[in-house]
């Protein structure tokens, strides 16, 4: 089956109501018909649903699209992608192992590097994600795991994965991806060599700013350590959130494509205006990486960045001028989102950090929704007027 197809038609199978649209399982625990059976399912002879911090219809059927759409055989969904990526980390880490990540990451999973694991005996190196030479000294020193962005949040930098992962592998590291700007139907970071994928499905997999969720997908190997730490540590995710992330996935492609197509027109559109310095996006043909952004990815998906003229009262003019776009954090919605990086998302880097994040106080960070790309445009170029950044 195609992307598409997967991501619609994979479904549970039926109950005794033949439903067409898949079931909600509100329940948090499943029955037996005896203390054989019972026992039989915890010990792992009969295998099925015993409890939903463990598993759930819904959420398998999540996993199992996402699966699919990554090609990869295992996965666990997730309360949030945070807890996905902290599930990942500390279910593979122990004191004294060494993580290589990218510098370029989303602020929190930066803050769980830099003030949770160190607190754990566990060693950190960050490096600048344009560093070739950093990457080869770093993960040279032999780290349990390597973990980056690509594109990163919210600088839209990118790193070849085929070469990391080959890297990461000669060096028997674990290569982790987390794909969440770019989704399975764009990038399959699996296809290069990842051994993990994580992603928030907060973000395009919902794609309407409604539910929390993340998913970790790899080996089972790799997978099972995973799994172990949530079912006991508790960061599971909802039926419910899982039944809303699964439908969404019937349209995943749909709405990509269009996501795409809009933030393609609307980063040519910024990038000729006098206002802009600069616009970031992976399939604009100024981005220094347009080929390895073709290579590895299908389309160049719905985030972009840019830095207005002036300083960062300009950009709050900026952001404040707008009338249709919301002024919220989160990304991946059908609305139209600005976020001024710099004081919300990644206000806890200090500012050396957020420059080699790519992010300066006139950097702002577009999602890109499915409205009209005209009205999108509109309100974008009259707050730009309005705010006097011409
Ligand atoms: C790249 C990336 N990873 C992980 C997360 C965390 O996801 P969640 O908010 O679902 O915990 C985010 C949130 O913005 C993100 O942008």
């Amino acid at each position: 089956m195609k992307d598409a197809t997967g991501a619609i038609r994979l479904q549970p199978t039926k109950s005794e109501f033949r439903e067409h649209s898949g079931p909600i399982f509100m329940t948090s625990s499943f029955q037996y018909s005896s203390a054989e059976e019972a026992e039989a399912y915890f010990s792992g002879k009969i295998e099925g649903d015993i409890y939903s911090r463990f598993s759930n219809p819904n959420t398998t059927e999540l996993i199992d699209k996402m699966c699919h759409l990554e090609q990869l055989p295992s996965g666990v969904a997730t309360a949030s992608g945070m807890a996905a990526i902290f599930a990942t980390l500390s279910a593979h880490l122990k004191s004294g192992d060494l993580v290589v990540a990218s510098g370029s990451l989303f602020g929190n999973t930066l803050y769980i590097l830099q003030n949770i694991l160190p607190n754990w005996g566990i060693n950190v190196i960050l490096v600048d994600i344009k560093d070739k030479e950093r990457w080869e000294k770093a993960i040279g020193k032999k780290p349990k795991m390597v973990l980056i962005e690509t594109p990163s949040n919210p600088g839209l930098q990118l790193i070849d994965l085929a070469w990391l992962s080959g890297l990461s592998h000669q060096h028997n590291s674990i290569f982790a991806v987390d794909n969440c700007f770019a989704t399975p139907i764009i990038q399959k970071p699996a296809l290069f060599g990842a051994d993990m994928v994580l992603h928030s499905a907060t973000k395009f997999i919902d794609g309407q700013g409604r539910v929390l969720g993340g998913i970790v997908l790899g080996k089972e190997e790799f997978i099972t350590p995973v799994f172990d730490f949530l079912r006991r540590t508790g960061a599971s995710l909802s039926p419910f959130n899982a039944w809303i992330l699964s439908k969404s996935l019937e349209t995943l492609e749909v709405r990509m494509e269009r996501h795409s197509k809009n933030a393609l027109s609307l980063a040519r559109e910024l990038e000729s205006h006098s206002g802009i310095t600069s616009v970031s996006y992976p399939f604009l043909e100024s981005h220094p990486d347009l080929t390895l952004a073709k290579k590895q990815m299908k389309w160049g998906g719905g985030v972009l960045c840019c830095n207005l003229k002036g300083d960062k009262s300009h950009a709050f003019n900026f952001i404040n001028s707008l009338s249709l776009l919301s002024i919220t954090a989160n990304l991946g919605d059908t609305r139209t989102i600005v976020t001024h990086p710099a004081t919300t998302t990644h206000s806890k880097l200090s500012p050396e950090e957020r420059v080699k994040s790519g992010i300066t106080d006139t950097t702002l960070r577009f999602s890109v929704g499915l409205e009209s790309i005209d009205d999108i445009i509109n309100d974008i170029t009259d707050a730009l007027e309005k705010s006097n950044i011409e």
